[in-house]
């Protein structure tokens, strides 16, 4: 894990590897961006012609080096673009310094030491910046030959993560400014460990191993969390997750973590489908559709994450998360195209796409989520292709049975740099999951599905509960190459976005 400090030191003399400024795009070419100034005055104040010869533009993402200046005591000067500048007297927004610095870190990956000298205007500019080189630093090499640590050379230098990310600009003493620090290690700390959750391969990330790793962190945090096992959920008549379940020699589990605050006024459930494995089950997925499909748990692990972290900032709010964990997998025990499936809110269900496994579990989870009566779920999943083809690998859908909850999610997304778009429940989709032998069926038209899926989860949300689902199925997992604080594979997706609505709902900014 990368370190962070805040450091008040000039950059002649800052040890460090390198130094990372920031270079926006301007009308007739880069611009230095404000906390650039010290270095440049090194320069003899040329540094910006400087990046214009080295073909630097200031474009979001691009990466320029060139040697420090002398009498500086870091050897290399990163520059990292960061996008069109801003107009008059405007500030880079935090987003674009989010990528920014995110982007720098991944490319000093190996450096033990970077000093990031990014526009700051205010706290919030600084915690974006922290969150962007803290996410950016993130790699998973837990399962590569060599243990990163024994790749350094004698300095400590070599592959593996940016050891240190020492951010200037700050003031240390300052109480928005540490708060901001703060939240933002807490925030990555449980994200990255989200993306862990979901890059670990299926064979060692089974239900019962995911939820041991949720007990674990709960008692450290202080956060109440029961797990039914298999012979738990049987007893209660968690039909849903016990049906998707069958199939495979790891039992399913439900797992419900409880954060309390004395003084908290409201309380939301968060939902996460954890399928640990989607190989489709009987309705097999064909090769070319499975290999990625450990990353079906990461609406579970973005729960986990954003309750961990609600703990961790002690955020005057209820929150409880329900993770619904099974594995999906064919064998003589799974559940058939054709069985029907008694859920926990006594519907019947029509399995008729055992590949449509993750509206079961959560339906399940949504009705035990009901009956505490929260103010709000809000339930997470990798729930539809329907949706990443609508909507791209990058934008999760939200749809909810209240037009200014969605909007507020919507919004509190945006803010933290989530991108998101409302989508409908179209009325009339709802009578194509009409089943001849249940109450309903778990598949409907297929145009919409998306949306299809949205509309069977609602019947499983108890009468007058405000809802929104997001489905994450495209930007959970990144099957291309990184990008901004993005990396390859698992993301962490909407863990920022729920940490963003506790705190709304606790600061009473919401519902
Ligand atoms: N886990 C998949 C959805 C998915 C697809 C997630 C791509 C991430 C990337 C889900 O369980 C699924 O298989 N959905 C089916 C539903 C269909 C059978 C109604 C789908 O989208 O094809
Ligand atoms: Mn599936
Ligand atoms: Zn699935």
């Amino acid at each position: 894990m990368t370190a962070l400090t805040l450091s008040t030191a000039a950059a002649p003399g800052l040890r460090a590897d390198a130094i990372v400024i920031g270079v926006g795009k301007g009308g007739k070419g880069p611009v230095l961006a404000p906390g650039a100034d010290a270095v440049d005055k090194a320069y003899d104040g040329r540094l910006a012609g400087i990046l214009e010869t080295l073909g630097a533009s200031g474009a979001e993402g691009e990466i320029t080096k060139l040697p420090a200046p002398a009498g500086f005591k870091a050897p290399l000067v990163l520059a990292v673009g960061l996008g069109t500048e801003p107009e008059d007297d405007q500030a880079y927004d935090a987003e674009a310094l989010r990528r920014a610095a995110g982007v720098a870190a991944r490319a000093l990956a190996g450096n033990k030491k970077a000093a990031f000298a990014l526009p700051v205007a205010d706290a919030a500019d600084l915690g974006a910046i922290a969150e962007g080189a803290l996410l950016g630093a993130y790699s998973f090499d837990a399962y590569k030959g060599i243990a990163p640590a024994a790749k350094k050379d004698a300095k400590g230098n070599g592959k593996g993560p940016l050891g240190e990310a020492a951010l200037l600009g700050g003031k240390p003493r300052d109480k928005d400014h540490k708060a901001a620090v703060e939240r933002a290690l807490a925030v990555t700390e449980e994200l990255n460990r989200a993306r862990d959750l979901v890059n670990t391969p299926p064979n060692d990330l089974d239900p019962e191993a995911f939820a041991a790793v949720a007990q674990t962190a709960a008692k450290e945090h202080g956060i109440k969390v029961e797990v039914l096992d298999e012979k738990a959920l049987e007893k209660g008549g968690y039909g849903g997750i016990l049906g998707v379940g069958a199939g495979s020699a790891a039992g399913p589990r439900l797992v419900k973590l409880s954060y309390t605050h004395a003084k908290a006024a409201k309380h939301l459930a968060f939902v996460g489908k954890g399928i640990t494995y989607d190989s489709g089950g009987i309705s097999l997925k064909p090769a070319g559709h499975n290999e990625t499909m450990k990353c079906d748990m990461s609406g579970a692990a973005a729960v986990f994450a954003a309750v961990v972290a609600a703990a961790r900032l002690g955020l005057e709010v209820n929150v409880t998360g329900w993770l619904a964990l099974a594995e999906n997998m064919p064998s003589g025990s799974a559940t058939r195209p054709g069985d029907v499936l008694r859920m926990y809110s006594g519907k019947t269900v029509e399995v008729l796409n055992t590949d449509a496994e993750g509206r079961l579990v959560l339906a399940d989870a949504l009705w035990a989520a009901s009956a505490e009566k929260p103010d709000a779920i809000v339930d997470v999943a990798t729930l539809t292709g329907a949706m990443v083809l609508a909507l791209g690998s990058r934008t999760f859908g939200v749809m909810a049975n209240d037009d200014a909850f969605r909007a507020a999610i919507v919004d509190a997304a945006e803010e933290v740099g989530e991108p998101s778009w409302p989508m409908p429940l179209p009325e009339h989709l709802r009578k194509g999951m009409d089943s001849p032998t249940a109450d309903l069926a778990n598949m409907g038209e297929r145009m919409g599905g998306g949306l299809v899926a949205g509309l069977f989860l609602r019947e499983f949300v108890g009468e007058g509960i405000t809802w929104a689902h997001l489905d994450i199925a495209g930007p959970a997992f990144n099957e291309s190459g990184p990008f901004g604080y993005t990396p390859k594979g698992g993301t962490g997706s909407a863990v920022r976005t729920l940490v963003r609505l506790a705190e709304l709902t606790a600061a009473g900014d919401l519902g």
